[in-house]
Parts: structure tokens; C-alpha cells; sequence
């Protein structure tokens, strides 16, 4: 298959890129290289792939990329994706996320792909208490300018299916955690501040809990979705690994032998959402995936990977340090 991939210089669709290019399948990548996106992440597969340094709001390079390369399929994975940015300024969300898809859905259906898979998020089914899944089936509620402006990407993607059948098939996947994951979400945020000694902030008490799904396993999911995904459907990726904020920072500091001590709880994120959970009865029956790998061992693996590269993290430390009040 020839797969156009964008945002594959970001965290988890460089992952799918080297995951692509592993199965002997051609590679075409797009990435504007944002504060989020970085080729060190498939530097690896850098002489196997197409790399196109391309913003996807960008309609007439689109359009170039889409002549010249003629994708089977296109796995459109690029976003901003930070909710605590899209709380100080959601027009970039809003721009990227919303105007964006409609680009990359528009160039598709100009040019004819197999299918379409645009990857939206749990996020966009709003919050849960204690109990209950989301279904697929579930109403879509967002709250935070990131959900929203994703939920617009993902209800887009379903339009473009209703009214021209372009086949889009929807992914929402929970939150992802492992290798390379830029430094301002809370895995490597916590990796940071303990490797420094410093005080690690917790959004109000580190109750709200998330489902942590380790890349490899997205990964392995979204690609079987290529060939077995239904068009018109959308697809819940989890992991069942439901864990509260507190918990993981705790899983943490005990890997890297630091004290709770560093723990500080401070002013909760605006409009937090309490909790995520997936019912993944869907994909399973579908395809027979699975997500494999246990909360524990994944962050072990997690954190060695974050030590032994710990000069990559550390290198985006100047960088990000511009944005660190907002990071908690
Ligand atoms: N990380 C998660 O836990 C998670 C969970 C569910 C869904 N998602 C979704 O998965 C996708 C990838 O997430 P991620 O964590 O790898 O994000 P990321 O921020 O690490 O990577 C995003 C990539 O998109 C690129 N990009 C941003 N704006 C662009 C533009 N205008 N044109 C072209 N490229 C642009 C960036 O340069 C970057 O390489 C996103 O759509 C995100 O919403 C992520």
C-alpha cells in the first residue's frame, strides 16, 4: 500500500510510520514540523520514506502532494494536540484540527483514496463519573477547545462519508503513553521534574483517571484498521488500563527510586475532565486486537526508553521552559 501519513514527525504516527514502513509498505509523510513535530522521531526510516514539509491547512500544496504521490490510503494523524495550550488560545486548534481535516478530506475525495482514516480521540465523548464506557454509539459531548475542535475533525470526516462517500473510517483512540512523546504531556513532564528534583505538579488531587494505552499497541490497532476498519464507522481504541493521574505520577518516581515528596497539587486544569473509559467490544469483534500491554510494564519500558534518551528530552527543556507555566 502506498500510505500518506500526516503528522508523521510527531509522537505516535512517527511510530506509525516506522510501523508501515516495517510491513514493506511505501510511506509518504507530512508534517508542517511544529513546536510538536520533530524528524529525529523517523530518522531512522528517513531514506525508506517521502518526507513533504507541508502544512495541511495549506490547500494547493495538498493538492500537489495528493497529484504527484497518489495514496491508496491516508491516515490523518496531525494535529495540535495539547489541551492545556488549547486553553490559553484554541485558534490554532481550530485552524489545524477543523480546517485542516476539511482539507486533507477535500484533497481526497479529489483525487480518490481506498480509505480515509482520520484519528480523532476519546476526548471528544466528553467526561464520565466513577462508571460506565463510552460505546461508539455515545453522543459525542466535548468540553475543552482541543475536544471540540476534534469532535468538529471527527463529525467532519463522518459528513464527508454521509454526503460523498468518501470512505472515512474514524479512530478514537485513549491516551497514549511511551517512547518519544513530547515533553509537556504528563509522562515525560514527570520524568523531567524527578530527574531535576524538582516539584512535580498534580492537577487538584491526581484523581482524574485516564485509560493509558502504550503506542505500540495504538499502533498495531490503527494499522489493522486500514484493511478491516468498515468505512462509515467509527472505531474505539483503549486499553482497559484505567489509572488516576496520582497513580501514575506515583508508578513514576517509584521506577526512578524518587520520593512522593516531589509531588506538589496544584489549581486543576479549567473544565478538567474527570474520567475516560472506552468500550472496545467493537474493534475486538472486528479484527480480535487486544491492547497487549500492561500499564506497569509499559511505563517501565517508558521511563528506561526517557533515560536513555534522556538528551533528546532534555534538549526540548529550553524550549519548552518558554511554555512551562502552562504545561501545569
Ligand atoms: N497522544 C495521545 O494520547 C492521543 C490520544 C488520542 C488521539 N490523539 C490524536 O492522535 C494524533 C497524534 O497525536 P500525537 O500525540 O502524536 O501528537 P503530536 O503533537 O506529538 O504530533 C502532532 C504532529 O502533527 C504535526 N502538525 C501539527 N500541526 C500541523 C499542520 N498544520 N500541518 C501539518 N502537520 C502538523 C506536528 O508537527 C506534529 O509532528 C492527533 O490527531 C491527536 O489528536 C492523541
Amino acid at each position: 500500500m502506498k500510505i500518506l501519513i500526516t503528522g508523521a514527525a510527531g509522537f505516535i504516527f512517527s511510530r506509525f510510520a516506522s510501523y508501515c514502513v516495517e510491513q514493506g509498505d511505501s510511506v509518504i509523510a507530512v508534517d508542517s514540523l511544529s513546536y510538536a513535530g520533530d524528524r529525529t522521531r523517523i530518522a531512522a526510516i528517513e531514506k525508506k520514506i517521502k518526507f513533504y514539509h507541508c502544512d495541511i491547512t495549506n490547500s494547493a500544496s495538498i493538492d500537489e502532494i495528493f497529484a504527484q504521490e497518489k495514496p491508496d490510503v491516508v491516515v490523518h494523524g496531525a494535529a495540535e494536540s495539547h489541551v492545556d495550550r488549547s486553553i490559553l488560545d484554541a485558534s490554532p486548534f481550530l485552524k489545524t484540527n477543523v480546517i485542516g481535516t476539511q482539507v486533507m478530506l477535500d484533497a481526497a475525495r479529489k483525487h480518490g483514496v481506498e480509505k480515509f482514516l482520520n484519528v480523532a480521540t476519546d476526548e471528544v465523548y466528553g467526561e464520565l463519573s466513577e462508571s460506565g464506557y463510552f460505546y461508539e454509539s455515545t453522543a459525542l459531548n466535548p468540553n475543552s477547545p482541543y475536544s471540540v475542535s476534534k469532535t468538529a475533525a471527527d463529525m467532519l470526516g463522518s459528513a464527508y462519508f454521509r454526503t460523498y462517500g468518501l470512505p472515512v473510517i474514524t479512530l478514537r483512540p485513549s491516551n497514549n503513553y511511551g517512547a518519544f512523546q513530547y515533553p509537556e504531556k504528563l509522562v515525560p513532564v514527570v520524568f523531567l521534574k524527578a530527574l531535576n528534583d524538582e516539584k512535580i505538579p498534580v492537577y487538584g488531587q491526581g484523581l482524574n483517571v485516564r485509560e493509558w494505552l502504550h503506542v505500540d499497541d495504538s499502533v498495531e490497532a490503527m494499522y489493522m484498521l486500514i484493511s478491516k476498519g468498515v468505512v462509515g464507522e467509527a472505531y474505539n481504541i483503549g486499553s482497559g488500563e484505567e489509572r488516576q493521574n496520582i497513580y501514575v505520577v506515583k508508578a513514576i518516581l517509584d521506577i526512578m527510586q524518587k520520593p512522593h515528596s516531589l509531588i506538589e497539587f496544584v489549581k486543576d486544569r479549567l473544565g478538567h475532565d474527570f474520567r475516560y473509559s472506552l468500550n472496545c467490544d467493537k474493534i475486538y469483534n472486528l479484527t480480535g486486537w487486544r491492547a497487549k500491554i500492561k500499564f506497569e510494564a509499559g511505563i517501565e519500558k517508558t521511563i528506561q526508553w526517557y533515560y536513555d534518551n534522556a538528551d533528546w528530552a532534555i534538549a526540548k527543556l529550553e524550549f519548552l521552559r518558554k511554555y512551562w507555566s502552562i504545561v501545569y
